[in-house]
């Protein structure tokens, strides 16, 4: 069986999902389910045998050790972490517990496990740290995609906890011959994104006719890749990636945020006719150290490993835009004080929920 750390989250509940349907090897799901983390995520597999809900904090070693004692995974999949760059200007602490903090105590409580495996297991082992394209920092207009040799140089709180991961991660397999494998991945869309992130958000807003807030002038560079390909290229990571390497994953599909917000209210009117849903769109001041634009090489995944996206940006919006609109449950059951605190926090007057 394998572990899938913050398997409720966004990507780790779409990756579980995936996993489910097309293995028959049971997981392990440990997620401290914070504001991030939705049971509802993963309604479908109630009654499943298969998949195992454990509520637990990954920097909690004895939780850790007493779930690879009892379980013994193959392998584990970090997907845990706090992972909004805007919360983590507004509120860096809970970014440095987990992302750093909790990282190395979920690396020592592994360390400590895998170093006792007879050779067989101990070898084919796998600790897949699921990480960012952020952590390279910001690209100027045409310079290449980031590749794996890009230097680091995270600019968010959020960045830089996630780049003090990797370090770790890279120094367990470095000094201890732990079989760690890191991607980096673009931003991801679809399915279950909680309604804080720019896709998602917009969608939201759009459907309650509110404002669609756009930072600055709106022309920061985003590369898109959907979040079913992700998982697509977890798994041939985890199954062909070379131990201590580092993979970069990307939609090849960079974008203005603009331009997303705009395709979003195309896709809206045919889909749901209502609104002018372009009309909604408002600039509002810009992020305190936005990054200008990320873009992915990622010839190594692709050439080594076979890996490519099969949802190009198109597909992949009206996917997920199907989606939002066919599971208001799921919207209601994010839509908590909790949230339009956040929404009233971050936006003040642009945005108002009632
Ligand atoms: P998310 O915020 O939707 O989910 C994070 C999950 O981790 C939640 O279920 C939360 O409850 C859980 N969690 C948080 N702290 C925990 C802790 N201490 N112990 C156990 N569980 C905890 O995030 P996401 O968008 O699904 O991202 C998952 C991973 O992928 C993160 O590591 C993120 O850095 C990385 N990533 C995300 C994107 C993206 O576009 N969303 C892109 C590249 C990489
Ligand atoms: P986001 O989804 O937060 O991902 P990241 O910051 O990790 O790239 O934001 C994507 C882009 O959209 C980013 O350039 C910031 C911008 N953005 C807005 O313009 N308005 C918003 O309300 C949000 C949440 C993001």
């Amino acid at each position: 069986m394998i572990l899938v750390t913050g398997g409720a989250g966004f990507i780790g509940a779409n990756f579980v999902l995936d996993w489910l349907a097309t293995t028959a090897e049971p997981v392990v799901n440990l997620d401290l389910l914070t504001y991030a983390g939705n049971l509802c995520n993963l309604h479908s597999l109630a009654g499943d045998a298969r998949h195992v809900f454990v509520r637990g904090d990954i920097g909690d070693e004895a939780h850790v050790a007493a779930l690879l004692r009892e379980h013994r995974p193959r392998a584990i999949v970090n997907f845990a972490a706090e992972s909004h760059v805007d919360r983590s200007i507004r509120g860096p602490a809970a970014f440095i517990d987990t992302n750093i903090v909790g990282t190395f105590k979920l690396l020592e409580a592994v360390r400590a496990w895998w170093t006792a495996l007879p050779a067989a297991p101990r070898a084919a082992f796998r600790f897949v740290h699921v990480s960012t394209d952020e952590v390279y920092g910001s690209l100027a207009p045409t310079a290449p995609g980031f590749s794996e040799t890009t230097a680091y140089a995270p600019n968010s709180p959020y960045s830089a906890s996630k780049a003090a991961s990797d370090h770790l991660v890279r120094a367990y397999h470095h000094t201890y011959g732990l079989p760690t494998l890191t991607t980096h991945c673009s931003n991801n869309y679809g399915p279950r994104q909680f309604p804080e992130k720019l896709i998602p958000l917009m969608i939201v807003n759009a459907l309650a006719g509110r404002p669609l807030p756009v930072y600055g002038d709106g022309q920061n560079v985003r590369d898109w890749l959907y979040v079913g390909d992700h998982c697509s290229a977890i798994r041939v990571v985890m199954a062909g990636g070379c131990p201590g390497e580092t993979y970069n994953i990307g939609g090849d599909a960079e974008m203005t945020n603009v331009d997303v917000v705009r395709e979003i209210c195309t896709i809206l009117a045919r889909t749901r006719p209502g609104p002018d849903y372009a009309s909604l769109v408002t600039y509002v001041k810009d992020r305190p150290g936005h990054d200008r634009r990320y873009a992915i090489d990622a010839a190594k995944i692709r050439d080594q490993l076979h890996w490519s996206p099969e949802e190009t940006f198109a597909s992949g919006l009206e996917r997920t835009i199907r989606w939002y609109l066919a599971n208001d449950s799921w919207l209601e059951s994010v839509a908590t004080k909790d949230y339009r605190k956040w929404i009233t926090l971050q936006y003040a007057k642009d945005v108002s929920v009632r």
